[in-house]
């Protein structure tokens, strides 16, 4: 018996009568997406705990304070928060960052949100975590320029407010305020500013949760190759890799080779986490980049060795902007810094 006619019919009807079911059946299944995802990525923990520096509300209240405190600065005028304003998804938008006298580095101020989770910190990974990365800045002379550290006890012991603060947050220490113990204090309040997204949704099961656009843009990031670099929890933060591992990139910072003294991982940097990324450009080590379109471009070009059609690069910045979390406000709001004492320095331009 011939069925081709039945065969004929059924693929009429199926036009005639499911024309918006027919555009569906094209949209990516999230059900099936949900769980590729599920074995590449993960979703944002509560907090990123560190065994060495157990996180403590009282130590989380001490950090906050010190993370938005300008008199850790030489000239009382840059604080944590001046760089990586946690009020505008813990960057600054500059492609370079100005310090003490305005001054600025050759590269670009990541964000605090989710930093924690990174296999180290900083573009070259040269600090191991949050708590020794947080030592670097007060001291460095172009970003908050304090003599030493014995200056920087110094100025915090001047700090009435700061003896009860430290003595909360390490209630075991003869003599809490240490440098340390301010570098422990910050990590301690870094390790809960996370921000988590409508992708934690969906990782989490929820299929709902992204836009057909967002899914298709997740399908593409997928498909392309993006995971090779970018997976794990933060979507990214866990690796180095060449920039330019395909066709290289012109740069004149070496990355991750100054801190090895590894030729081999020259141009080698840590793999950026892609979480929050549509709200924190510019873009690259340098800054040097100003649109996630053309950030993306380039990582098609240079990383995967591909020119990507602008329609594949609508569809993976739509993902990307699923990746934009929720910031406590609460949590990260300015508190009212505890009141200078007679002997707290005053602001040194020089
Ligand atoms: C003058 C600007 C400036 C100030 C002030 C500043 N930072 Fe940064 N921060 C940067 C820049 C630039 C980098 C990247 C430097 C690099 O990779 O070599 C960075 C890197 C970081 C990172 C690493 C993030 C990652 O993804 O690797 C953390 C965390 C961080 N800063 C926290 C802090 C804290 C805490 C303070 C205050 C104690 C602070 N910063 C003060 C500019 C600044
Ligand atoms: C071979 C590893 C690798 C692959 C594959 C890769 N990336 Fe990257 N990506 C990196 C590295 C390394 C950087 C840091 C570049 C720098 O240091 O300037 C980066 C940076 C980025 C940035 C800028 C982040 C920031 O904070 O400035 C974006 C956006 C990005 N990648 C998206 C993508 C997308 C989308 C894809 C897929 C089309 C992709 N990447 C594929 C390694 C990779």
């Amino acid at each position: 018996m011939n069925r081709t006619p039945w065969i004929i019919g059924a693929a009429l009807c199926a036009a005639v009568f499911t024309t918006p079911a027919a555009a569906d059946e094209m949209a990516p299944n999230a059900g099936a997406l949900m769980k590729r995802a599920q074995g590449v990525f993960a979703p944002l923990p509560k907090e990123v705990a560190n065994p060495e520096n157990p996180i403590t509300d009282s130590k989380v209240t001490l950090g906050r304070n010190l993370y938005y405190d300008p008199r850790l600065s030489k000239n009382r005028d840059v604080s944590c928060n001046s760089c990586h304003a946690l009020d505008k998804f813990g960057v600054d938008g500059e492609a370079t960052s100005p310090g003490h006298r305005g001054q600025r580095g050759e590269r670009n101020s990541p964000t605090v949100y989710n930093a924690a989770l990174h296999v180290a910190q900083f573009w070259d990974g040269r600090a191991a975590d949050v708590e020794a990365q947080a030592k670097g800045p007060v001291l460095n002379p172009i970003e908050m320029a304090m003599a030493s550290e014995e200056q920087v006890v110094a100025v915090l012991k001047s700090i009435p407010g700061y003896g009860r603060l430290f003595s909360q947050a390490f209630p075991d220490a003869k003599d809490p305020i240490t440098y340390d113990n301010m570098a422990r204090a910050i990590g301690a309040f870094e390790r809960r500013l996370l921000t988590p997204s409508r992708f934690d949704a969906f990782l989490g099961g929820d299929a709902s949760a992204l836009e057909t656009a967002e899914l298709e843009g997740l399908e593409a990031f997928l498909g392309v190759g993006c995971t090779a670099c970018h997976s794990g929890v933060g979507i990214g933060g866990g690796s180095y890799q060449k920039l330019g591992l395909i066709k290289p990139f012109a740069t004149k910072d070496v990355g991750r080779a100054t801190v090895t003294g590894n030729d081999l991982e020259r141009f080698f940097f840590k793999v950026p986490s892609l979480r929050n990324i549509a709200e924190t450009g510019p873009y690259f080590h340098d800054g040097s980049v100003g649109s996630l379109d053309e950030a993306v471009r380039l990582m098609g070009r240079h990383q995967l060795g591909v020119e990507l059609s602008d329609a594949q690069v609508g569809k993976l910045i739509a993902f990307l902007g699923s990746l934009t979390g929720v910031v406590d406000v609460e949590y990260t709001a300015k508190p009212v810094l505890p009141a200078s004492g007679p002997s707290t320095p005053a602001a040194d331009p020089s």
